[in-house]
């Protein structure tokens, strides 16, 4: 399955069709979850990767014999990737984590009435859209990224593959009323305090762990082990897929990296944006490490909107 020049069209999102096809698509949307099932949802960009490695560590109660040894798209496959009925049914790792990039709006009805758990994990979108650029660019199977300016464009009118950023965060995190076990991260949670947010995860997973299991999830979930792990750092995908040369995968992981590639005026544009689009929405985003940049009430530290919003 190459296809790496085809897009998918699926209720008007695009998919790359490397991964995708419309049936893939069309049956993840009728999936029979078990109540069992550890769901991973994210906007790509989001920490996806990293929140999988959390959860198999966390399953593994810090043993990172199985993150070490089978890759990330074989242990928590993607829901609409056309392998994923081989991989599911080929696998016998319990309990089952599966992943997904689709927006709540497709893949709600299949949820209703399960007792599946679900982590959404979101990451403030400038450092989203700054990680898609690059990605963009390594990832064969997206079309030409063009210029920032252009992606930019593309990202807040909601036009690249998987759709808009905007519709993702805002449809699944108003779900808490509907989804029974649904809990709530983001990146910079984990970036800011790994420890507490795999503490946070593991009990929500009702998987609590000691201190030692604890401090091996966070040493083998760190960035520089995640870098060094080629089950997770993507260099097991052929050169004609993703070019390494362009790139890597584990870039920077960092919090605020979008100010090396923002201007002035592009901030300005996104913050109008982003306020018009978000004015409902309380959650709260941090755009940079130490200093809260900027004063509107949707752009401070995330407290409240971080906490677990499993519906008890
Ligand atoms: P950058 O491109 O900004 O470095 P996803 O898995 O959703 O595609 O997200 C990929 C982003 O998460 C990349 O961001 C990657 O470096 C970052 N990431 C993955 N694991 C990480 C970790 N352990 N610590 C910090 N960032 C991590």
């Amino acid at each position: 399955m190459a296809r790496l020049d085809v897009m998918e069209v699926f209720h008007g999102i695009s998919f790359p069709g490397h991964l995708h096809t419309q049936d893939s698509l069309q049956l993840a949307l009728k999936f029979p979850f078990k109540d069992t099932d550890i769901l991973v949802v994210s906007y790509p960009k989001s920490g996806t990767t990293w929140l999988q490695e959390i959860v198999t560590l966390i399953s593994s109660r810090g043993d990172p014999h199985l993150s070490q040894t089978v890759p990330n798209w074989t242990r928590a496959p993607w829901l609409e990737h056309y392998y994923f009925a081989s991989v599911l049914e080929a696998s016998s790792i319990t309990p089952r984590v599966i992943t997904t990039h689709l927006p709540y709006h497709l893949l709600g009805p299949a949820l209703q009435g399960s007792k599946a758990k679900v982590i959404y994990v979101s990451r403030n979108p400038k450092d989203v859209v700054v990680s898609f650029y690059h990605f963009h660019k390594m990832a064969n199977f997206f079309p030409e990224a063009g210029s920032f300016p252009e992606f930019l464009n593309r990202f807040l009118e909601g036009t690249l593959p998987y759709g808009s950023w905007f519709d993702h965060v805002i449809g699944w995190t108003s779900q808490t009323a509907t989804i029974n076990n649904l809990l709530y991260i983001t990146y910079e949670e984990m970036s800011l305090d790994l420890h507490g947010a795999i503490k946070r995860v593991s009990s929500f997973l009702q998987c609590p762990l000691v201190e030692d299991e604890l401090n091996n999830c966070v040493k083998h979930s760190s960035f520089s082990s995640m870098k060094e792990n080629k089950m997770i750092n993507y260099t097991l995908v052929p050169e004609e897929i993703m070019d390494h040369s362009k790139g890597s995968f584990m870039r920077t992981g960092k919090i605020g990296d979008w100010k090396n590639m923002f201007t002035e005026e592009q901030n300005q544009y996104f913050k109008r944006v982003f306020k018009s689009k978000m004015q409902d929405c309380t959650l709260e985003f941090v755009w940079e490490k130490h200093n809260k940049e900027e004063p509107h009430a949707n752009e401070q530290f995330p407290q409240k909107n971080t906490q677990n919003c499993e519906k008890s």
